[in-house]
């Protein structure tokens, strides 16, 4: 990675950003020195509160606990919505641009007030409580934001699934979760295509029998299958509803969300978000991040079913009475222009996507994009991924017209908001790197015998200090909570990513260090594609890992060993990808599998995917020692099958 360029601030945001350097550095060491002090100020100024705290904090983490704002009350959706309505009743809250660029809708602040409350007396009817978990699996459709804020207005848990992910993927989150609600929609519609929910969804109930209430929103009209007693039209539970609802008082430490994340092993976690400090967190950083100020019109292509689409759709956003863009469809439909189309025609000033999307409309032309305007835009973001210097340098000058700082921001499910972040009116960039904290947080580098690594150097990544938006826990099972993130360097937050500091104290993200994948900016688990596999009858063993692919950032390589007199056929192959869709969804399908007679394996029997992982990249140069192999002649085997795929 090119350290070469450097993007100064530009001048006017030096001069008009809500922070410059000196006021990122005043801030950053306030917080880490008075963390109490500075705690306290944000969450005044950003959050009403029904109670004041009594401790800002009481956290360890050599035990995995974390509480902010102690016995603090608040609700999520007072926040988001009940108290800007005395300034903003009229104010677009949601901007609804549809798959279909005909479709759009401009929801008001009291708009979305009624809705929220419609819904809530609605959820309440079918004996929906605080606390309860409710799952939400839904297209893109102002419904979902609904849906997750009657949920903050009652004080219940809400659990959104991606609408992308299969009925089998489904049924084990509602399951997990011990969800007896589900809100879905006929079906979807993401570039031109139906995806069918409600269909999804009844396969998934099957299996599910405490659900006694699946609320369906009418997206397309499309045929559905009904069971009478537990399907309800959305629009018939919400039409004879008063649109004003009581909110829940909520303690700050009551949980808000379960959102589900892949891990290098097992099933996908539960991580668990509780009210005052995930909001908090979400909303300051909506704000200084982007330098969001009043009347900005504000886009984040995030799908709500990630923790992107949580934070910077809904949550940050509405705390801070933004008008938050909410799209349907995909980045190329109808064509490449799409994005740029939808920032000129609703006037977004801050439009915040993820390199996989950067990447892939890179590689459809400049024409796209320079027969736009662009001209309302001022701060550009990218997450979810480590962008290329390649792809940032396009973003910057092509979609950005080299006026529009980007914002290249790291964190994690688990971190609930960003974490390494520039500032536009105070942190010069480099392309490819995420720069410096966010106020609060403490990274450190640590190397392989758990100690921090001083100044310039390279290390795994962990956090030495609780901060608002943490995970609290992995819901139903903290100990895998501690194990994950507490266990592995006692007394730091491990995040599963390496990074790299340079002299000038920018952080680079290298990647995860674990079996963890980022494929096209969505995280897999190595070993969920492994168990979906090795469910065919004929696969004796399968061995995932990732490989470098120009769009997706990584592609999923799958080795795959047969049962004995098993034959390897295209037949079997679309069998196996088709296998991997049904268990988690097309998001794992892999692209590439390869059949192995054999996998290389360590004397005791443990995999090396060390090397899998070199065969896969093609960098056949640095397969490293193979001599502690049980089968040297396994490897050279690998090579030549690569060869002849
Ligand atoms: C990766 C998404 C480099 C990282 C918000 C992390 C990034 C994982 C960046 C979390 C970035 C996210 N630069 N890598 N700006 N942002 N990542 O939980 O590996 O879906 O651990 O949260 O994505 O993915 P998750």
């Amino acid at each position: 990675m090119s350290e070469a360029n450097l993007y100064p601030v530009p001048e006017h945001f030096k001069k008009n950003a809500a922070i410059d350097l000196a006021r990122y550095k005043a801030m950053y060491e306030q917080s880490v020195n008075s963390p109490d002090t500075f705690w306290a100020e944000q969450a005044t100024s950003f959050l009403t509160w029904q109670q004041p705290w009594t401790q800002v904090t009481n956290s360890n983490l050599r035990k995995g606990e974390v509480a902010w704002f102690i016995n603090g009350k608040l609700n999520v959706s007072v926040n988001c919505i009940d108290r800007h309505l005395p300034a903003r009743a009229n104010q677009t809250a949601i901007i609804w641009e549809g798959d279909d660029p005909a479709e759009d809708q401009f929801i008001t602040y009291q708009e979305l007030h009624d809705q929220v409350c419609r819904l809530t007396n609605a959820l309440r009817e079918r004996g929906v409580k605080k606390g309860d978990r409710v799952c939400i699996y839904m297209p893109m459709i102002p419904e979902a934001s609904y849906a997750m804020l009657a949920c903050a207005r009652i004080g219940a848990i809400h659990s959104v699934v991606f609408g992308g992910f299969s009925p089998e993927a489904l049924k084990d989150r509602i399951q997990d979760a011990d969800c007896q609600v589900v809100i879905t929609a006929d079906e979807g519609l993401r570039g031109g295509k139906r995806v069918p929910l409600k269909k999804n969804t009844d396969i998934a109930l099957n299996h599910c029998p405490k659900v006694h209430t699946c609320i369906v929103v009418k997206r397309t009209g499309g045929d559905v299958q009904w069971r009478e007693g537990r399907d309800f039209w959305y629009e018939d539970l919400v039409a004879h509803q008063p649109s004003e609802a009581e909110s829940a008082i909520v303690d700050s430490e009551d949980p808000l969300f379960i959102l589900y994340t892949s891990g290098s092993t097992g099933k996908p976690k539960g991580v668990l978000h509780t009210t005052g400090g995930y909001l908090l967190q979400a909303a300051m950083t909506h704000k200084y991040v982007f330098d969001y100020q009043e009347g900005d019109i504000y886009w984040c292509t995030a799908d709500v079913g990630w923790v992107t689409g949580h934070s910077y759709i809904v949550y940050g956003p509405l705390a801070n009475g933004a008008t938050t863009l909410m799209f349907e469809g995909v980045p190329t439909y109808p064509d490449a222009s799409r994005c740029w189309q939808v920032i000129d025609k609703h006037g977004v000033n801050i439009f915040y996507t993820a390199p996989t999307a950067i990447r892939a409309l890179m590689g459809a032309g400049n024409d796209y994009v320079t027969k736009t305007s662009r001209a309302s835009l001022k701060v550009l973001g990218s997450v979810g991924e480590p962008i290329n210097p390649e792809a940032w340098e396009w973003y910057y000058r092509v979609v950005g017209d080299s006026r529009c700082p980007i914002m290249d921001t790291w964190w994690q499910t688990e971190t609930g908001a960003h974490m390494l972040t520039p500032l536009p009116g105070a942190i010069d960039l480099k392309p490819g790197s995420a720069t410096v904290p966010f106020f609060g947080v403490q990274p450190v580098l640590l190397d392989a015998d758990g100690k921090e690594v001083v100044g310039a150097g390279e290390g795994n990544l962990c956090i030495k200090a609780a901060w608002p938006g943490q995970i609290r826990t992995v819901f139903g099972d903290h100990q895998r909570c501690v194990d994950t993130y507490y266990s592995t360097y006692p007394g730091y937050y491990f995040t599963g990513d390496g990074a790299r500091r340079d002299a000038d104290g920018y952080y680079w993200i290298t990647g995860r260090v674990d079996d963890v994948l980022n494929v096209s900016g969505h995280r897999m688990g190595t070993a969920e594609v492994e168990s979906a596999l090795v469910l065919h009858d004929k696969v004796a063993e399968a061995a995932v890992v990732g490989y470098p692919h120009d769009i997706k950032g990584q592609g999923i390589y799958a080795y795959v060993t047969l049962m004995a007199g098993e034959q390897p056929s295209d037949e079997l192959k679309k069998e196996l990808l088709a296998l991997v869709v049904k268990e988690i969804g097309a998001i794992a399908r892999p692209d590439i599998i390869q059949w192995a007679p054999g996998l290389p394996k360590t004397r005791s029997g443990k995999i090396m995917r060390r090397i899998l992982r070199k065969i896969a990249a093609n960098e056949l140069d640095s397969l490293g020692d193979t001599s502690t192999l049980a089968d040297p002649a396994v490897v050279n085997e690998l090579i030549d099958n690569r060869a002849n795929q």
